[in-house]
């Protein structure tokens, strides 16, 4: 109830009211917040992925700029020898335009990144998204490119038989729970249905091979996680952790304290009031979560 009435109510505040909620989820407006925050959390043994925050984007040009936003981070992360890589939103880059023209932004993006040895991830959006991400992954694949991963989401049902289908290329996958609002006939809305499906997955994906990172911020799922990488004698070659940045900053330092990597999400972009709002309003509790923050400051 709370969760929904701040939902509703941020779009209506000031923009220097929402950045009090949203900047420590946000590294700033400029690609040198996202280095620095890089830098920063190096220091602490972390890494990092870079996604640049941009509008809803409804047409060539701006899918176009968008691309050309991502190819300036894959520079600099060439240039100043960063532990990060570049997460994109398909539809960012137009793949919700035109299947074809999205799919060529996207190669231009892996091609140049392969060039310097830089990996690229394919983020999951909604589910009108989810054929085509997963297509473009395996035409990638096919065309011969090996520094891509695309996103599973635990609450999807299709999930499973999406990693089965694909098991062949032993996948760089990054597994979450889902953050859209997604309709009970495709979707897990239960808590436990969805962690339980987090588990299947995680052991499907560790009994064929993939490189999982497990991102979550879940103590029972991260509990889970830790004991199976004891069990299974799982190394940094098979799995890392990943949390948002600005999210269970303690537990993410425990987590690098007890051995294992940890990769950090960090949103970067003049666009982050648009995507603080579009966050919120996906996931009425992610309000929660934001307004919590600025009551805790470490996490
Ligand atoms: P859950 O939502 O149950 O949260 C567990 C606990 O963590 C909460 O009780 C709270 O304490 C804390 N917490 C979680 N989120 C918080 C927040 N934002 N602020 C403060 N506290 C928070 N989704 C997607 O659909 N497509 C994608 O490509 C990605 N990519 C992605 C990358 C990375 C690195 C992460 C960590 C997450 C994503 N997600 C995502 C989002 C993901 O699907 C999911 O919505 C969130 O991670 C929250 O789910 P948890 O597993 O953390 O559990």
């Amino acid at each position: 109830m709370i969760n929904k009435l701040i939902t509703a109510v941020l779009p209506l505040m000031p923009k220097s009211l929402v950045h009090i909620f949203a900047k420590k989820y946000i590294a700033g407006e400029q690609l040198t917040d996202a280095i620095n925050t890089t830098r920063n959390f190096e220091t602490l043994g972390g890494k990092t992925t870079i996604d640049v925050l941009g509008e809803f984007v409804t047409n060539k040009d701006a899918a176009n700029h968008e691309k050309d936003m991502c190819l300036n981070v894959i520079d600099a992360i060439d240039k100043h020898k960063l532990p990060t890589y570049l997460s994109i939103k398909p539809t960012s880059v137009g793949l919700g335009i035109d299947y074809n023209f999205g799919f060529e932004n996207i190669k231009e993006l892996v091609t140049k990144a392969k060039s310097l040895g830089v990996f690229v991830r394919l983020d999951m959006e909604n589910s009108p998204y989810t054929d085509d991400t997963l297509k473009a992954y395996k035409q990638l694949r096919g065309d011969g490119f090996d520094n891509v991963g695309f996103v599973i989401q635990a609450y999807m049902k299709r999930s499973y038989d999406d990693l089965n289908s694909l098991k062949d290329y032993k996948p760089n996958v990054r597994l979450c729970k889902g953050i859209y609002n997604e309709s009970p006939e495709i979707a897990y809305k239960d808590f436990h249905e969805i962690r339980e499906n987090y588990k299947k997955l995680f052991h499907f994906m560790t009994d064929n091979d993939f490189f999982i990172g497990i991102a979550t911020h879940d103590e029972y799922l991260i509990d889970f996680a830790e004991a199976e990488i004891k069990k299974r004698g799982m190394t940094e070659q098979n799995y890392e952790f990943q949390m948002l940045l600005g999210v269970k900053e303690n537990r993410r330092n425990e987590l690098l304290t007890n051995g294992h990597n940890v990769r950090i999400y960090v949103p970067f972009g003049e666009d982050w009031y648009g995507y603080s709002i579009r966050r919120l309003k996906e996931n009425p509790k992610m309000a929660g979560h934001i307004a919590k923050s600025i009551f805790t400051f470490n996490g």
